[in-house]
């Protein structure tokens, strides 16, 4: 029987790597995004080279109760796997951050994943097989000046998969929280103030890669994975160094990848 996937943040990046990871193994795909001139490529690219049914939804993933609207749209279609992996980032002091984009990210990292998450796990759990990978970050492990609210999203998403996917042993539903490090993407444009002088480039990885090790993590049922053994380091970091000691570091970086 075709399996259906529902991806979100599809149109670029590790959502595009992951929908065609998907699309190789044959899945039905529902792809979510709010770019649709790149949502449409992406379908027309799967069409041609897979020959699969692609449904593209072009929405607002901040937007309240999208998660709800998605659901209705495809009437409650079943969903074997669950992708939450649209997100942005936004650097800058938090008192000089425009609240609105930062509403936006709090409503998409957190409600829009949460929701989703909901929505779909009571059917998985019924049916005993499931798969949800939500896409957190590295920066889900410690605090991070000058990009605060991505970094304090971040780190619910691993807090939250982490605690439903230990709920949820024994049911064949299993949850998996991706934490990249820096990896190739449009992403990085957006948290540089300006992209050249963006100094980011050590320790980058590539969107194909970092796709295929949260595919595969997520195929075995890891609660997390963090790809790349310097990021698997860097993650265990704050443990061995005081709190204030491992915000401080964070800060640096911070401001060293964007000095000019
Ligand atoms: N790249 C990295 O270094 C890195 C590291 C750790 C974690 N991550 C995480 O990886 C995930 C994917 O990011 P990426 O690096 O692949 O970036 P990306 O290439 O910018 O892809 C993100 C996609 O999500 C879409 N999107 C953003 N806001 C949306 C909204 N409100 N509603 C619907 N779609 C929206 C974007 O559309 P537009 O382009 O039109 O906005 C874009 O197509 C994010 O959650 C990010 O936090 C990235």
């Amino acid at each position: 029987m075709i399996k259906t996937a529902l991806v979100t943040g599809a149109a670029s990046g590790l959502g595009y790597e992951l929908a065609m990871l998907l699309a190789n193994d044959g899945y039905k795909l529902i792809l979510v995004d709010i770019d649709e001139l790149g949502l449409a490529k992406v379908k027309a690219e799967i069409a041609d080279k897979f020959n699969l049914e692609v449904i593209t939804l072009i929405r607002d993933l901040s937007a309240p109760n999208v998660a709800q609207d998605i659901i209705d749209t495809i009437s409650n279609e079943p969903i074997d796997v669950l992708i939450n992996n649209a997100g942005f980032g936004l650097f800058g002091s938090f008192v000089e951050t425009e609240w609105e984009r930062e509403s936006e990210m709090l409503h998409l990292h957190i409600l829009t994943t949460t929701h989703l998450t909901k929505l779909v796990l009571e059917s998985m759990v019924q049916r005993g097989s499931g798969r949800i990978l939500n896409v957190s970050s590295l920066a889900a492990f410690q605090p991070g000046p000058l990009m605060a609210i991505y970094y304090a999203s971040k780190g619910y998403m691993l807090s939250f998969s982490e605690a439903i996917a230990n709920e949820l042993k024994g049911t064949g539903v299993t949850v998996t929280a991706l934490c990249p490090g820096p990896t190739k993407t449009d992403f990085q444009k957006t948290v540089a103030e300006d992209s050249s002088n963006n100094k980011i480039t050590f320790n980058m990885a590539s969107a194909k890669a970092v796709a295929l090790y949260g595919y595969n993590s997520m195929l075995k049922g890891k609660a997390y994975a963090i790809p790349g053994k310097f990021n698997k380091f860097l993650a265990v970091l704050p443990r061995l160094v005081t709190r204030n000691a491992a915000t401080f570091i964070v800060r640096k970086i911070q401001e060293k990848n964007r000095e000019k």
